[in-house]
């Protein structure tokens, strides 16, 4: 806590993949800030960018009317940071001198906090919200917009059923989640999956596809795969191609399931159809469980920088929002627990 400061401007901004509840966290921002503190708010084009170009907007609770249930961000998104840009913070300074704005609000995931907590190093007062439909982001149980993206896997693996069950398939489904397989486990657990592979525990195809052997064989057949898109093969069991790495570095992941269903039908001779279920799980309308987090997670960013708390990021803990230390929260990205994994593990096959 560095004591309440004077604060009469921020800007808020989005960084990082899109999100369901991005709004919703800005609408929270624009609530608390205009209408307790009678702060002025800008919203930032294209999250840091937004910074070095000096682009953004002014927000308003009038302005932000309606923006609750939509989808994506009113303000845009994007992956650069100030880091990757000769003079990028020096940029930021006069861009905030100029727009006279006293603290930021950075709303993104794990990549995006790591960047603000850089910025605050360098002198920005900030506060961190954490957004991914990855749920992977440390000190918080609950990111806004996993529940949305589990709701949406949730709902195709119902519809996978039928079809499966129609055809006597094997459905293999690949869902989001980075390096961590939240999203695989829980949809896989509300959607009833034969089996999910997560990046947590290496699968072997072998064991899975004795498994799905076993259950067709007690005349059960049609089969859900759940496939995390950062699920690994034990090492030496399967080659998979290494993935492609995108302009920020970052390796793109997706594709793994087409190895696996072609290995799951060459070795079972089941008929196996692949689903990548994508961008689908980041687009449209938040849950409603999404839309209070995030305007619960807007309110208490706009609290934390009006008590000077800046390097925090909100965390939601046991049912309540808490302040953690930026460092903290982006020192370990946040696995599933062996526990959950173990519950999961007990529907399989
Ligand atoms: O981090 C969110 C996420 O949707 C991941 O689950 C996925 O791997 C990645 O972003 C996809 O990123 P992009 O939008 O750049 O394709």
């Amino acid at each position: 806590m560095s004591g309440s400061p004077k604060i009469t401007t921020i800007a808020v901004l989005t960084s990082g993949g899109d999100c369901p509840g991005l709004n919703a966290v800005i609408r929270g921002v624009v609530r608390k800030a205009e209408r307790q503190y009678g702060w002025r708010i800008f919203g930032v084009h294209e999250g840091f960018k937004g910074l070095l170009d000096d682009s953004m907007e002014e927000l308003t609770v009038e302005g932000c009317r309606g923006i609750l249930p939509r989808g994506g961000t009113i303000i845009g998104t994007s992956r650069h940071t100030p880091f990757m840009h000769e003079g990028g913070m020096e940029k930021v300074q006069e861009t905030m001198e100029r727009r006279g704005l006293d603290a930021l609000v950075v709303i993104g995931g794990e990549g995006s906090l790591s960047c603000a907590h850089e910025m605050h190093l360098c002198g920005i007062p900030l506060v961190g919200v954490p957004k991914t439909i990855d749920n992977d982001v440390g000190l918080t149980e609950r990111t806004f917009g996993f529940d949305t993206a589990v709701q949406i896997a949730t709902d195709a693996i119902d519809r996978l059923h039928t079809t499966a069950e129609s055809h006597n398939r094997v459905m293999v489904v690949e869902v989001m989640g980075r390096n961590v397989g939240h999203i695989a486990t829980w949809a896989g657990l509300a959607g009833g999956a034969t089996l999910t592979l997560v990046p947590e525990e290496p699968f072997n195809i072998a064991d899975v596809c004795e498994a799905l052997t076993r259950r067709h064989a007690r005349g059960k057949f049609a089969s859900i795969v759940v496939v995390a898109e950062g699920a690994r093969p034990a090492e030496g069991t399967l080659e998979i191609p290494e993935p492609p790495v995108d302009q920020y570095g970052h390796k793109r992941l997706g594709g793994i399931c087409n190895v696996v269903a072609a290995e799951i039908e060459a070795r079972t001779g089941f008929e196996t159809r692949v689903t990548v279920l994508g961008h689908v799980q980041r687009g449209g309308t938040p849950t409603s469980f999404d839309r209070a987090l995030s305007s619960w997670y807007g309110v208490e960013a706009a609290e934390a920088l009006a008590d000077g708390d800046f390097g925090s990021m909100i965390a939601f803990q046991c049912g309540s929002m808490v302040r953690v230390s930026l460092a903290d929260a982006i020192a370990q990205i946040k696995y599933t627990s062996p526990e959950l994994r173990a519950v999961a593990r007990s529907f399989f096959a």
